[in-house]
């Protein structure tokens, strides 16, 4: 059953894990669920062969139940695989074109392990380069954003060009002999770098599909945030990273697990009606709560290699810092599309290493893998270029209360993840259940995916 829409507050984390997904359709192999989802058959496995078939209870079709071993989120093994499989040999988001607009910008991010950076060329052009010295291999730019026509690395003073050419060797006159050839040290630059709408692609190796083959589906639903501006979207300054004791997949699956929202943020929901209440406040710093509150149609698609959209209308449209536009987006874009931005929620993850969120605020956030049971996670509010002042000022401040590490709900979800992960110490009892809503799954679009045209 491959397309696929569920209930978001019954959802099932059963499709949020689409590598573990995989696995069960084959014969529980982990190599044979990577071919499957990205459809690499030419790609090569060094690790270990792992069997997850006693790891997988999969009676979904028959019985609507589905369990996952709590070993899968703590085996060294599978995070090794995973670190290829789900994170290296694919594409991921690397930057906002935003974040490196000018020739010279740079931008520091890792693909699974490996450390990169991405750098506006001069000829306007956007190269990423493996973030590591010819030399002996020091981080070239241990600053996460900067601007730079040439970049020196701090070990031996070894410098590269904006291009990745090597253009100084320290004592290469004289110290390293005639036969010593500069050019055989330049960076080296990934496969790919491709960019979407202002969302900035790389992959390491050559053997990727097409980014625009790779988004699929998931390109609808970034365009509802790339459109909220003729100018596009912009980060803005400043960003949060913080180091959570909790699987990498834990965190991707909480991306579109409406499940928790109405305990974990119920906390988050009542302080924020009661300071409104308090306060008198009214229009664009009222804060969308629908969701949490729930009674508001809502919904869960998985898009295909990975990505998965978690969605629901909003109680209060007028108080979304997109508001302002209204009359805009009603001309520009059809009815169905307007509704989508304006008068509905969203949450998606572009697998495997973005999260755009368009619910009270907006919001960006990319994760990483640490280890297994770790992994680190960076939040930016995104936001329309030129938007007025007023829905800005409401946007900020949403992201605050809600997002920010000391705002009232990401620390709550950390929370809730970090210990999950602690029960999984529980070996004894085993198994997580993951059935939820299976029974009211359908296949192919509904209704709604129907009229937006879209086949998730
Ligand atoms: S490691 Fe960079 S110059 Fe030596
Ligand atoms: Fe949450």
């Amino acid at each position: 059953m491959p397309f696929s829409t569920i209930p978001a507050e019954v959802g099932a984390i059963r499709m949020s894990i689409p590598a573990f997904h995989g696995m069960t359709t084959q014969d529980g192999m982990l190599h044979f669920c990577a071919y499957r989802i990205y459809g690499a058959s030419a790609m090569s496995y060094e690790g270990p062969v792992i069997d997850l078939s006693d790891r997988i209870d999969d009676r979904a079709e028959a019985d609507h139940e589905f369990r996952l071993h709590r070993s899968i989120f703590e085996d060294p093994y599978i995070y090794d695989a995973e670190l290829e499989f789900c994170f290296e040999r694919v594409w991921n988001f690397l930057c906002h074109e935003s974040q490196v607009s000018n020739p010279g910008d740079y931008y520091a991010t890792h693909i699974g392990n490996q450390p990169v950076f991405v750098q506006h060329q001069e000829d306007g052009s956007v190269k990423a380069f493996l973030n590591t010295c010819s030399h002996r291999g020091a981080i070239i730019t241990p600053i996460k954003q900067g601007n730079a026509s040439t970049l020196t690395c701090r070990f031996h003073g070894w410098s590269y060009k904006c291009s990745g050419e090597c253009i100084g060797v320290k004592n290469e006159q004289g110290g390293y002999g005639d036969e010593f050839d500069r050019s055989h040290y330049d960076l080296a630059e990934i496969a790919h770098v491709d960019e979407y709408r202002g969302f900035i692609f790389g992959a390491l190796y050559e053997d990727v599909p097409t980014l625009d083959g790779h988004l699929g589906e998931a390109k609808f639903f970034i365009d509802l945030f790339a459109d909220q501006s003729p100018d596009g979207m912009e980060m803005v300054a400043g960003s949060q990273t913080y180091v959570c004791d909790h699987d990498w997949k834990v965190q991707a699956d909480n991306v579109t697990d409406g499940y928790h929202v109405s305990t974990v943020h119920r906390n988050f929901m009542n302080t924020i009606l009661a300071r409104e209440a308090r306060e008198n406040t009214e229009g664009l710093l009222k804060t969308e709560v629908g969701r949490i509150k729930g009674g508001v149609k809502n919904g869960m698609y998985y898009l295909g290699n990975g990505h998965m959209c978690i969605w629901a209308d909003r109680s209060s449209p007028g108080g979304a810092p997109l508001a302002p536009a209204t009359e805009r987006i009603e001309d520009e874009f059809d009815e169905i599309k307007a509704h989508w931005m304006l008068r509905r929620g969203r949450n998606i993850i572009v697998f495997p290493n973005l999260v755009l969120n368009d619910l009270a605020t907006t919001h960006q956030r990319t994760h990483r893998p640490l280890g297994p049971g770790k992994c680190e996670v960076t939040i930016w509010c995104i936001a329309p270029k030129g938007e007025p002042d007023e829905a800005r000022f409401a946007r900020l401040r949403k992201f605050e209360d809600f997002f920010l590490v000391s705002g009232l709900s990401t620390s709550d979800d950390v929370v809730s993840l970090d210990t999950a992960q602690e029960g999984f110490h529980g070996a004894e009892a085993g198994w997580n259940n993951y059935d939820r809503g299976l029974s009211t799954m359908c296949a192919g679009p509904d209704e709604e995916a129907e009229k937006a045209g879209i086949n998730p």
